[in-house]
């Protein structure tokens, strides 16, 4: 990779960064579209995130992606934000225009629904209740983003019920014509849905995921697990051992980068198999 004069900059922030794998992600893509650009890291102090944000006005920096724990704070400090970011309460990516202003928007929703259309081809998104396990962060983006797709039956499940109802009450009145529900009960809520996403950390590094009463899903359901690591998770072979297909976190990750990368350098990602390239990187290991 040269740099030059004319290199565009963009990156991602976080705290920790270290393990981010969106840099070889997006040089990868830089380097086989032949872009002018290079994608770095940055780790701001957790204390200082919006000066080092704000230090960006006016577009030296293209733009960067964001995430934990900065995403609420990259929302709060935008001059603008999408719908869909204002409705998850976070944002994953700011751009910085030239004439100061920051914009904030969400991609994460879309990585999900496009990591879905790939790895469960011919699912019907539309087509029966989705029941979003978890009421945190991923959980929020999840909603927003299924509900900005027209989903018209939404249960939100959540060990602790009034984080639920929380953020079905938030999310009242993103989309009029949609029911969202909170449950504390996973029977309740996964009875007849076509598809189950796990929006909650468990699962993370090893370990079973939410309890789900796999036998409840509708016939042909899709399992969705936002954990990547490890990247065929116990949830997801619980699932498979029931019948339903399983859309991993890998997956979303992926996906979640093409909008971030078009943004920042203009362009869609080229064709390029960057799924084999963190898998041989240490993704989901
Ligand atoms: P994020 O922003 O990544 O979604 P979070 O806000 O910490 O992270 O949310 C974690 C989610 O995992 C929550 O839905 C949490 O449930 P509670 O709201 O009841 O805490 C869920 N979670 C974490 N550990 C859990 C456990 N042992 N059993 C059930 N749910 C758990």
């Amino acid at each position: 990779m040269s740099v030059s004069a004319k290199t565009v900059v963009a990156g991602v922030a976080g705290a920790p960064v270290r393990h981010s794998l969106s840099p070889l992600m997006h040089n990868a893509w830089l380097k086989a579209a032949g872009i002018d650009g290079v994608y770095v890291a940055f780790a701001p102090h957790q204390d200082h995130f919006k000066t080092f944000a704000e230090g960006l006005r006016g577009g030296a920096v293209m733009g960067i992606n964001v995430t934990i724990p900065f995403k609420e704070q990259a929302l709060a400090l935008a001059d603008e934000a999408s719908a869909l970011a204002r409705a998850a309460g976070a944002a994953n990516l700011l751009l910085f225009h030239e004439d100061g202003r920051i914009e904030a928007r969400n991609t994460d929703g879309e990585g999900m629904l496009r990591a879905i259309a790939l790895q469960a081809p011919g699912f019907d998104l539309l087509g029966g209740p989705v029941t979003v396990m978890g009421a945190g962060g991923a959980a929020r983006g999840a909603v927003a983003a299924l509900l900005e797709a027209g989903v018209s039956d939404i249960r939100v499940c959540n060990r602790t019920l009034d984080r639920a109802e929380r953020l079905v009450e938030d999310l009242l009145g993103f989309a009029d014509a949609a029911v969202v529900t909170a449950f504390a009960r996973a029977d309740l809520a996964v009875a007849g849905a076509g598809l189950v996403i796990n929006a909650t950390s468990l699962g993370l590094n090893g370990g079973p995921g939410p309890d789900t009463p796999w036998r409840l899903a509708a016939p042909g359901a899709v399992a969705m697990d936002m954990v990547y690591k490890p990247l065929d998770t116990e949830w997801m072979q619980e699932a498979r051992a029931h019948g339903l297909r399983t859309v991993d976190g890998l997956e979303m990750l992926i996906r979640q980068a093409i909008p971030s990368f078009a943004a920042f350098f203009g362009a869609e990602p080229p064709e390029l198999d960057v799924r084999t390239l963190l898998l041989a990187a240490g993704a989901g290991g």
